[in-house]
């Protein structure tokens, strides 16, 4: 029997690329651990801006069982570093397992354990060539302002989820997660150093490339 169609465009997007075996493991294991990963659009959103970048340095807010950081590995020049944060260690450990997995060499992962406030500060203005987000969305708008610094001029400031559930187009919600992610969209929108796409891939992938 023929497959059946997709039945929307969306879904004909999500599964426009395949991921391989490893990746389909790694995402099995991060909805067991309740750390869902990024979508398969998404994760070749993110392959595709490394590799148009030519990127040699990422940072990645939000590592969960690495499935975003391989994407990005997969897409960064051959010899390019990614720092990773997470604030949980035990899944942090899961992602280094996948990383090894997949034979990307030790040398190209800095995973550091620490909540992303605390480390962002320690990290070098201007020495990376992308940063993407996918962690306490509470935080997204302070995660706006360290990545304009840490972005060279023509970096990406990736962040994800932003649409999350369609809230931030009802104005009944009012929680914390709803109200920083409006506030994020707008800044970026409003942010003159920044050239902002907004993507309908996911639940929302807005992207904004550094001027200056
Ligand atoms: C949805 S998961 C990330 C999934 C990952 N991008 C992937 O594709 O596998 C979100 C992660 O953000 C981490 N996190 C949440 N708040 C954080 C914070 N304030 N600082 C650092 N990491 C945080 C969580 O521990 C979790 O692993």
């Amino acid at each position: 029997m023929a497959p059946e169609p997709p039945s929307s465009v969306s879904e004909y997007v999500e599964g426009y690329l395949a991921e391989d075996d490893t990746l389909v493991s790694a995402r099995a294991l991060g909805d067991q651990l309740g750390c869902p990963p990024v979508g398969l659009a998404e994760g070749a959103a993110l392959r595709f801006l490394a590799a148009a970048l030519r990127a040699k340095a990422v940072v990645e807010i939000g590592t969960g069982v690495g499935v975003s950081g391989l994407h990005l590995l997969r897409g960064m020049a051959a010899d390019g570093v990614l720092t990773s944060i997470d604030v949980e260690p035990e899944v942090q450990a899961v992602a280094k397992r996948v990383f090894r997995q997949a034979g990307v060499a030790p040398g190209r992962t800095r995973l550091i354990m620490g909540r992303a406030l605390d480390v962002l500060p320690r990290l070098s203005d201007g020495g990376y060539d992308l940063l993407y987000v996918d962690a306490a969305k509470t935080e997204y708008p302070e995660y706006h302002e360290h990545g304009v610094r840490l972005l060279r001029p023509g970096g990406v400031l990736a962040l994800d989820h932003v649409l999350f559930q369609g809230n931030i187009a009802n104005p009944a919600r009012r929680d914390a997660e709803t109200l920083a992610l409006r506030e994020v969209v707008r800044k970026v929108r409003e942010d003159d150093r920044l050239v902002p796409l907004l993507l309908p891939i996911g639940d929302g992938l807005l992207l904004a490339a550094k001027i200056t």
